[in-house]
């Protein structure tokens, strides 16, 4: 099969394969939790408008950098900087891995706020919206699901990549995209939603400042997997032949297509329900959404609230596979251990390490109030931190450290010749000639300055 080059590692069968599991990556809480929740802090279609810069300007050659290095090396994001001669450089991979454990800790809760939903909305608890603070209170109810969830992903991871990552993208992906059309389709039709798509929309460019586009371009990072190795360790599982051009084309368009539509539904229910202006939060979907599925019917609301979380339970566990399978990969390839029982044990602790932010939700009073940033009024709970941590400085620091590695350390003109063993004529055209620009200057200039600035104001 074309695309397997080792086969004790496995790899994906096709080029559809790699681009199904790094779409599935990408695809998932990012695009419809988080997204519309950081519109909403970020001021709506200002918000917007950088994301979607960040993601064609800096993320794609950012994307594409990632994906050659782990096809070059066909290692995990720590050994791939080592296998490509810049034993110090492996330090970024280690970044990248304590950064997917960081991310997958709370990332798991959410999974587990979904699960909860599916259930309760077959039930038909059209209520829960109302009662959401009570729900993310319920400590024993969300240990339970979150458990169940990484017990799932540790089981797929631990079968191999192909098996698992694949079988599941190629049905759910298409369904899910489907289901939110639909809603969107639907969404439109209710009243007020006019304005939602005008806050959506519309941009206000006073709302533009650096803490906002610290915000657009950590979400940027976050929704595309990028900046922490993910994308070099599925990189090490695509074929020589294929294309990284198209293949990198096709993740972007499709991550930033389902969180723009998801986005556009979002706010046509949250200002058909007349919900805006509440800040939300991490809440926002989760109380908009119950009321929206009641809105259609009692019946049938309850199946498509339903199905709606089912499928976004998948989505994100295409997602939390991936980010299981960065530190997984990196143990099993540099220690030389089983990796089914590596995976049993890293996936249990990242569990444990999630437990506060499970705690943090008005339980302990600790973790609910963590921390107190000099730049907000409240303090914020461990998981907030965490996010913030992890998704909004960690991601663009590892994307800056990649463009700097990627044009500088590895050189330009061996990246180049990488991108073009399956897409010859890369290094002439337009897009080649951006992205060796990309890599060399705009992106270590951009990412670097926003997240300095940013880091300084917000916690000192
Ligand atoms: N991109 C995923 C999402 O949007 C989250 C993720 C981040 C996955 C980083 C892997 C690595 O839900």
């Amino acid at each position: 099969m074309a695309g397997i080059k080792d086969s004790s590692r496995g790899g994906f069968s096709n080029k559809i394969g790699f681009v199904l599991a790094a779409a599935g990556s990408a695809v998932g809480l990012g695009n419809i939790w988080k997204f519309p929740f950081e519109v909403s802090d970020g001021g709506g279609g200002a918000f917007v408008v950088m994301y979607l810069a960040f993601c064609f300007m800096l993320c794609f050659p950012v994307m594409m950098a990632e994906v050659a290095i782990g096809r070059k090396t066909n290692k995990n994001a720590v050994g791939a900087f080592t296998e490509n001669g810049h034993r110090a450089w492996s330090a970024l991979g280690k970044l990248g891995v304590l950064t997917g454990i960081l991310i997958l800790s709370f990332y798991n809760v959410v999974a587990g706020w979904a699960l909860g939903f599916a259930i309760e909305m077959f039930a038909g608890n059209f209520e829960l919206g109302q009662n959401f603070g009570a729900f993310i209170g319920n400590w024993q109810l969300n240990l339970v699901f979150s458990s169940i969830f990484m017990v799932v992903t540790i089981y797929i991871v631990a079968k191999g990549v192909s098996g698992g990552i694949e079988k599941a993208s190629k049905i759910l992906m298409p369904s899910l995209l489907i289901l939110i059309l639909s809603l969107m389709a639907y969404s439109l039709t209710q009243e007020g939603a006019v304005d939602g798509v005008v806050y959506y929309l519309v941009p206000d460019f006073n709302a533009i400042t650096f803490e906002t586009a610290y915000g657009a371009m950590g979400q940027a990072f976050f929704s595309l997997s990028l900046g922490m190795g993910a994308l070099i360790t599925y990189g090490s599982y695509v074929g020589k032949k294929d294309n990284i051009v198209t293949s990198t084309t096709m993740i972007l368009l499709t991550d930033v297509g389902i969180a723009f539509i998801a986005g556009l539904m979002m706010f046509a229910f949250v200002f058909s329900q007349g919900l805006q202006g509440q800040g939300g939060g991490a809440g926002l979907i989760f109380t908009v959404l119950p009321g929206a599925f009641e809105s259609i019917g009692p019946v049938l609301g309850r199946v498509i609230g339903g199905f709606f979380f089912v499928l976004l339970s998948f989505a994100a566990l295409t997602s939390t596979v991936s980010l299981l399978e960065v530190p997984v990969a990196y143990v099993v390839d540099e220690y030389e251990v089983r990796r089914e029982r590596t995976v049993w044990i890293v996936g249990v602790g990242i569990f444990l390490l999630g437990i506060p932010s499970m705690l943090g939700n008005g339980t302990v009073p600790f973790f609910t109030e963590f921390v107190q940033y000099s730049s907000s009024e409240n303090p914020v709970s461990f998981m907030d931190f965490i996010e913030d941590m992890a998704s909004d400085t960690f991601l663009p620091l590892g994307g800056f450290l990649i463009s700097v590695y990627t044009a500088w350390v590895w050189r330009g003109d061996n990246f180049k010749k990488e991108v073009e063993i399956g897409n010859p004529g890369f290094g002439d055209s337009l897009i080649g000639k951006y992205t060796i620009f990309a890599l060399k200057y705009l992106a270590p200039f951009i990412l670097g300055s926003i997240t300095v600035i940013t880091v300084l104001s917000k916690f000192f």
